[in-house]
């Protein structure tokens, strides 16, 4: 079996996905096309055109506006069934989905619209392709602590559908510590957390990520490397890095895949998996992501292996169903 071939046939976990972000211009063009919402685009080509990034927020700008043109419960439902389809291709058989409820509110759109589409696709993917999933709620932070306040009030309804909150949108400039009470207002209310940090921003974030917020896992983290009392803690506490490869390289995180450093994470102990972050815009989901790397960085047979079984290790489903995943990919060649 060639590197490849491994990866196709692995069971995976992606914890690093906006589901904002697998929106493709084909189905972008539909919803909007039945919502009679217009979009500055003419054509497919031309929306891929628009796809040139050279950092965060030039990529932020482009995919908060192709979110508008979701607004009823069946466009929610599309988008995540769409991505569904992929992980199913690619032997994605858990995923722990992202989704920005400020995106949608801000616009009018009634948080219950937004969790009842995602929520009918995820019982979906269970029942007629066996893929598992959960939700994370993100708040984005470059709005303001009182916003992410009630954003939160308004996920209490919700709380059995979402197992944890996030943080993401621009980083630099909008530090963890700015939610602190948020994060521990959720905590309290026995939400998960998560934050995305040490992307742009540096390896301080992520100490705050850790030491403020208190976060169950790290969403990007590899700026991490620059602080080697970091790299200890990280290692020390195994705590995850849910690394986004074509993502880092579209977004000028890393001039050139051969540079970037996963593999050397991964070599010292960092406990880093494989995600797409938003596969629409970067050019691939999890296993293109999976291929860049292996070919770019020549990861042998076992990392690859190791990358994987990172990957249910670190989500957030029971022990249970960890030590099922982990004897399956034990058990491939
Ligand atoms: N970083 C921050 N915010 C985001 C990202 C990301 O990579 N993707 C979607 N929102
Ligand atoms: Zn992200």
């Amino acid at each position: 079996m060639n590197q490849i071939e491994l990866i196709r046939v692995l069971p995976k976990a992606e914890l690093h996905v906006h589901i904002e972000g697998t929106f493709e211009p084909e189905l972008m063009f539909a919803i909007a096309q039945r919502n009679q919402i217009e979009i500055p685009y003419q054509s497919v080509e031309e929306v891929r055109q628009a796809y040139n990034f050279h950092n965060l927020q030039s990529f932020l700008d482009i995919y908060y506006a192709g979110a508008a043109v979701l607004v009823v419960e069946q466009d929610f439902y599309d988008l995540a069934w769409a991505y569904f389809e992929k992980c199913a291709e690619d032997k994605v058989m858990h995923t722990e989905m992202f989704f920005d409820p400020q995106t949608h509110t801000d616009r009018g759109v009634a948080f219950a619209t937004v969790i009842s589409g995602l929520q009918r696709a995820c019982d979906d993917a269970q029942t007629k392709l066996g893929i598992s999933s959960h939700l994370i709620m993100c708040f984005l932070r470059h709005l303001s602590e009182e916003a992410a306040f009630e954003t939160l009030e308004q996920a209490l309804r919700f709380k059995d559908q979402i197992i944890a909150v996030g943080l993401d949108s621009s980083e630099v400039g909008h530090p963890p510590a700015k939610f602190e009470r948020v994060f521990a207002k959720a905590r309290e209310q026995g939400f998960l957390v998560v934050a995305h940090a040490g992307e742009e921003g540096p390896a301080e974030y992520v100490w705050e990520a850790l030491d403020v917020l208190k976060v169950n896992r790290i969403d990007h983290g590899v700026r991490s490397e620059e602080d080697p009392k970091l790299m200890q803690r990280l290692i020390r506490e195994k705590m995850p890095l849910t690394v986004c490869p074509l993502s880092n390289l579209k977004l000028c995180v890393v001039d050139d895949m051969a540079q970037h450093n996963i593999r050397r994470l991964l070599q010292q102990g960092v406990h880093v998996t494989v995600n797409s972050d938003d596969p629409s815009y970067f050019g691939g989901y999890m296993n293109d992501n999976f291929i860049a790397i292996a070919e770019a960085l020549d990861l042998s047979h076992e990392e690859i292996k190791q990358l994987a079984k990172n990957s249910f290790e670190a989500s957030f489903i029971t022990d249970h169903e960890k030590q099922k995943w982990l004897k399956q990919i034990d058990a491939l060649i």
